[in-house]
């Protein structure tokens, strides 16, 4: 079977146990790029940061620092170093493991308060260290149908998102690898809990999101689905 139509069927069946039907969203065109700012990792002891790790549900209502943004995203989703692989001399490779080392996740932030960033939706592009603004309207309303907590929406300054590519995933595995790429955004979501708590940040994973709603906001292509919201900003 070939990889598009592995793709085909791994979305057949993320539809059916998403009661979902077939969705051609609106693609958003990238807009204006925004380099974050070059930072020191979080000085913190690994243990000790895995023993006051928490899911928050009080965040300060301020906006949340781009050095912090910048931070958790270098050193939770950002690119750790590069190989030869693929082809490729310099092959990027991600803070967090992935199957076979592909370059299967994406990360995106959904802004309401943010230093220097406009309320909007960006897509984090790893291997710059830069956001790529993909839309600049108000994205409160639509984190209305995202969230199926309201609570998350007027309290976290940001909202990460992680989405996986089923074709990067299919062009090289079986079908089985339905399940790595959810394994891929979990590891990804324990660098963000860490990294959040080094940083003295609130944050909480949160599977219980609309998933065509979030597909919608963030724009995502067909074989582009996402697994997971990450709440964040500063304590209170
Ligand atoms: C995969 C995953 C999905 C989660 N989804 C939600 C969610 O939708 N809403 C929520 O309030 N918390 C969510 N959480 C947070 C858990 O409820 C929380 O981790 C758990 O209660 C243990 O608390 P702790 O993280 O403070 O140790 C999720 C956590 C994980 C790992």
């Amino acid at each position: 079977m070939s990889g598009r139509e592995t793709t085909e069927r791994a979305l057949a069946v993320h539809r059916l146990l998403n009661s979902q039907t077939s969705t051609n969203g609106h693609q958003l065109t990238t807009g204006r790029r925004f380099p974050l700012p070059d930072v020191h990792p979080p000085r913190a002891d690994l243990v000790a940061t895995l023993a006051r790790r928490r899911s928050a549900y009080d965040y300060a209502d301020r906006d949340l620092e781009l050095t912090a943004l910048s931070a958790l995203l270098r050193f939770s989703v950002g690119v750790q170093r590069f190989v030869p692989a693929f082809g490729v001399s310099d092959y990027p490779l991600g803070m967090a493991p992935s199957a076979g080392g592909l370059d299967v996740l994406r990360a995106y932030v959904v802004v309401r308060k943010a230093e220097q960033l406009k309320p909007g939706v960006y897509r984090y592009e790893a291997v710059s260290h830069e956001l790529v603004e993909l839309d600049d309207e108000d994205p409160l309303p639509a984190l209305k149908n995202v969230y199926l907590q309201p609570e998350f929406v007027p309290r976290a300054a940001v909202s990460l998102a992680l989405t996986a590519r089923l074709d990067v995933a299919f062009d090289k595995y079986p079908l089985r690898h339905y399940r790595t790429v959810h394994v891929d955004s979990g590891l990804a979501v324990q660098n963000l809990y860490l990294i959040a708590t080094a940083l003295g940040l609130s944050c909480c994973a949160v599977s219980g999101f609309d998933d065509a709603a979030l597909s919608a906001l963030l724009g995502l292509p067909g074989p582009e689905i996402p697994t997971m919201v990450f709440a964040a900003g500063h304590s209170e």
